[in-house]
């Protein structure tokens, strides 16, 4: 097998072959959704990545198609009509851009292309916003934001709820709650698992 660097969908991790065998020879497939019997594998699933992320029992974990429809979720249900993007490269810029399409005032901080934001910047939000959103790895050009600094904007401006896209940094990067009203990611990058799940 040759390894590559790519933002991904990354190699599987070794056991999803065997993990697919298994799911398969014990009939997970054909699992009703409504069922019992699926409910426990669910609960489980959520349990292991509460554990995992260490994710607070009041927040709840949703299950969506990928980052992109967490993304327009995110604008959907946190914001009413303010939001404010940082945006320094592809990914930052689409949920900027799917805040406006979305019919939201969407305002943005934006950098070049390859470079982060100081922390002057990371706090300087427009009074009133609803919601703020950060891109803590930007795929498109590696630059990963100073979580300190993500944190700071919440400390500044604690009425506004802070979403932070972790699509490739989860779960290798601690993240502290306390300062985060919602995370996504997808299961394609550091999770190694098949993709089509955020
Ligand atoms: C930082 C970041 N956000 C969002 C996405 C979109 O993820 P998805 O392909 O699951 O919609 C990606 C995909 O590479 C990404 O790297």
């Amino acid at each position: 097998m040759s390894t590559y660097f790519t933002p991904g969908p990354s190699h599987l991790y070794p056991g999803v072959e065997r993990f697919i065998a298994d799911a398969l020879r014990d009939g997970v497939m054909s699992v009703s959704h409504r069922s019992a019997a699926f409910s426990r594998i669910f609960d489980r699933a959520v349990d292991n990545l509460r554990t995992l992320m260490t994710i607070p029992q009041d927040y709840r974990i949703f299950f969506v198609g990928s980052a992109s429809e967490a993304m327009e979720r995110t604008i959907q249900n946190m914001a009413e009509s303010r939001t404010h993007h940082f945006v320094n490269g592809a990914f930052s810029e689409r949920f900027f851009l799917m805040a406006r399409e979305l019919g939201k005032q969407a305002t943005e901080t934006r950098a070049p292309w390859g470079k982060g934001f100081t922390r002057k910047q990371m706090t300087a939000v427009p009074e009133g916003v609803e919601l703020v959103t950060f891109t803590h790895n930007e795929t498109s050009t590696g630059v990963m934001l100073d979580l300190e600094g993500v944190y700071a904007c919440k400390r500044a401006h604690p009425d506004a709820l802070i979403a932070l896209d972790v699509v490739s940094s989860a779960p290798m990067v601690p993240l502290d709650f306390a300062f985060l009203d919602c995370v996504f990611l997808s299961v394609q990058k550091a999770l190694a698992c098949p993709q089509v799940l955020a």
